[in-house]
């Protein structure tokens, strides 16, 4: 049996271009845009790259940028609601819950053509009671498998070396197009993990991908893929 395993071990050592073939697919999501000058820099970065990310918009951002957010849809990003306001649900009623989420993807679909199916409550803070009391109470709630926290020390490398020690198939990273550093670092996860076999995704591609149906009203940080792989 040892030697079995053994000559399997070599055999897969033998062969990387196998190995290499098997992709392992993770998503990049932005939070809290448009941002001006900086989801602008994102969006050049990635369509170089010909990636596509899923950015969660704020209705009061898009707002601000409605020619951004348009942009972001019309260059095959995938959209979904961070709110309108960015405030936390679970400090609020039910009622403005509702009317909050109502507002943002009256916005939303006003600058992109795109009513929002996703959503990711501010600060991740939801109450699914609450959530299914709302119009959105068809939307996923999609939370992230990775949080390098952008947002704290804005130190680029950092952000990247978080991220790539960490990567695995069916990952939700979770960033801020917010930042220069964020950008920078963003940009870097995909020329690390790509170099690395990853393939970049939108969050409803990596659920198909793994054949996993998003459903209204659960929550999910990461996609998970069949064992088999
Ligand atoms: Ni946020």
């Amino acid at each position: 049996m040892r030697r079995f395993v053994a000559a399997l071990c070599i055999l897969a050592l033998l062969c990387p271009a196998v190995r290499a073939q098997t992709p392992q697919y993770i998503a990049l999501t932005f939070d809290d845009g448009p941002s001006g000058r900086y989801t602008e820099r994102l969006l050049d970065g990635l369509a170089a790259r010909e990636v596509h990310a899923t950015f969660f918009l704020c209705g009061y951002r898009v707002e601000q940028y409605p020619a951004l957010a348009a942009r972001i849809a019309r260059e095959g990003h995938e959209i979904g609601s961070h709110s309108d306001r960015h405030e936390f649900f679970t400090h609020m009623s039910a009622e403005a819950v509702c009317a909050d989420l109502s507002a943002a993807a009256e916005k939303i679909t006003a600058a992109t053509g795109v009513t929002p199916t996703l959503l990711r409550p501010p600060g991740g803070l939801y109450d699914l009671d609450v959530l299914a009391r709302s119009v959105c109470a068809d939307a996923p709630v999609i939370l992230w498998s990775i949080d390098p926290e952008d947002w704290r020390d804005k130190q680029a490398a950092a952000v990247t070396s978080f991220v790539t020690k960490r990567a695995k198939n069916g990952d939700i990273i979770l960033l801020h197009d917010m930042h220069a550093s964020s950008v920078e670092a963003a940009l870097g996860i995909i020329d690390a993990l790509e170099a690395r076999g990853f393939v970049f995704v939108t969050v409803s591609e990596l659920a198909l991908l793994a054949g996993t149906q998003l459903c209204g009203g659960k929550a999910y940080c990461r996609i998970d893929f069949p064992k088999y792989e």
